[in-house]
């Protein structure tokens, strides 16, 4: 019996598109589905069951769990599965508040929304006092601040991001964790762009959870993993059954759970290749634009240093009309992100981009590409293309408006 969906050349659409979208998803492994189907077809028992059938799901879960561990040098029962990044994200909070009375909780306006929405809403409710530290322009934050907000504020969450999600800057994990292990703060990072991406060693590491979605490092969507250090009471968002010892309850995403664990190994396996062919799209790029396109200027962390290979946010020369760039290559086949309004269809643009002091115009004209293992330097080369004639006929359009 043949699939009910059509292939991806039968929508015109998709065929030939560029792809330069990874930090939003990324597309599932050959070797992850191949991992998945025996879980998909074959093994249909219930994971909690005791019988063989279950048992074997059982198996195939705790295999998963341990590998991650290994992999991130933690231990396997730090490891709580999740539907995703979000899930455990909102779980590391809530959880946080709820089992430790913690009525402060400190974060960066530019986290995700799955960190500001969650806190908004238990400082909403009342539960908690949000303190929101001022995000530095390469959206870092300040130590200093951290320091001081702490001093006055000691037995709080922390919540801070080791990258961004638009811009790719990456905080300092360690010097974040060892001011709010010396205040007696908990310390929860989303590392959802960063999982894969760098290497930890989270027994060593002065953090106290960690959130990962699968489908950024080329797993299945709908699967991800809260960290939570031994010692740290994590009770579950959902009710019900005693699954993943009580901190999650429903029945387990076997094969969702198996797919990441092999998409995790398969990236820490391959890390240095992944990181060099990334870095060297990354930089290539940026010289690539910065050559055509007179201008255009880039946001995030100040030298390469302290930003992930994947991200290469832009904005482009304020001839370029606001919107335009991300309209005109999607229509060109390009599938990227950007921070205006209207491509998200958000109230606002980019709170991301806002919270770093651009102005409304600058991120109507700004773009994040964002990388990948099968990207090509053809690719980017096409891209450039495009762009460097967008910007020409922008400018051309914009000196006969001027006239
Ligand atoms: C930094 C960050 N945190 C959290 C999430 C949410 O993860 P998920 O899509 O698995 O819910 C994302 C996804 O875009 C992200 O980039």
């Amino acid at each position: 019996m043949g699939s009910r969906y059509l292939p991806l050349d039968a929508y015109p659409f998709a065929m030939n598109r560029i792809y330069l979208d990874h930090a939003a998803s990324t597309p599932l492994a050959p070797e992850v589905w191949e991992a998945m189907l025996p879980f998909l077809q074959d093994h249909y028992g219930n994971p909690s069951s005791t019988h063989a059938h279950g048992r074997q799901l059982r198996n195939a879960i705790e295999e998963a769990r341990r590998n991650i561990a290994r992999h991130l040098g933690a231990q396997p029962s730090e490891i709580i599965f999740t539907s995703g990044g979000t899930e455990a994200d909102n779980m590391a909070i809530q959880g946080i508040v709820e089992a430790y009375q913690v009525k402060t909780i400190i974060s960066s306006p530019i986290e995700h929304h799955a960190v500001t929405h969650c806190i908004e809403k238990l400082e909403a409710e009342g539960r908690i006092e949000a303190i929101w530290l001022t995000p530095l322009p390469d959206g870092n934050i300040s130590l200093d601040e951290l320091a001081a907000v702490l001093k006055a504020h000691p037995s709080s969450l922390v919540s801070i991001m080791h990258a961004n999600n638009e811009l790719g800057t990456i905080t300092d994990l360690e010097a974040i964790g060892k001011l709010c292990k010396e205040a007696g703060a908990f310390f929860h990072s989303d590392t959802v762009q960063t999982m894969t991406n760098v290497r930890y060693h989270l027994a060593s590491l002065p953090v106290d959870m960690i959130a990962a979605s699968a489908h950024k490092f080329n797993g299945p969507k709908g699967v991800g993993f809260l960290y939570v250090k031994k010692g740290i009471s994590m009770p579950s968002l959902i009710t019900g059954g005693s699954q993943e010892r009580g901190h999650r309850a429903g029945t387990e995403n076997v094969a969702a759970i198996v797919g990441m664990g092999r998409a995790l190994s398969m990236c820490y396996d391959r890390f240095d290749e992944k990181h060099d062919h990334l870095e060297h799209l990354r930089s290539y790029m940026r010289e690539q634009l910065m050559e055509k396109i007179p201008g255009v200027s880039f946001n995030g962390a100040a030298d390469d240093s302290y930003a992930m290979p994947t991200v290469l946010n832009v904005t482009f020369p304020d001839s370029v009309e606001e919107g335009m760039m991300l309209f005109q290559l999607d229509l060109e086949g390009v599938s990227v992100s950007g921070g205006s309004a209207c491509q998200s269809g958000a109230q606002t643009g980019s709170h991301v981009l806002q919270g770093i002091g651009k102005s409304a115009a600058e991120i109507g004209r700004s773009v994040r590409f964002s990388f990948g293992w099968q990207n090509t330097k053809e690719e980017i080369d096409v891209v450039v293309g495009k762009l460097h004639t967008m910007a020409g006929k922008a400018v051309l359009s914009h000196d006969n408006k001027m006239s």
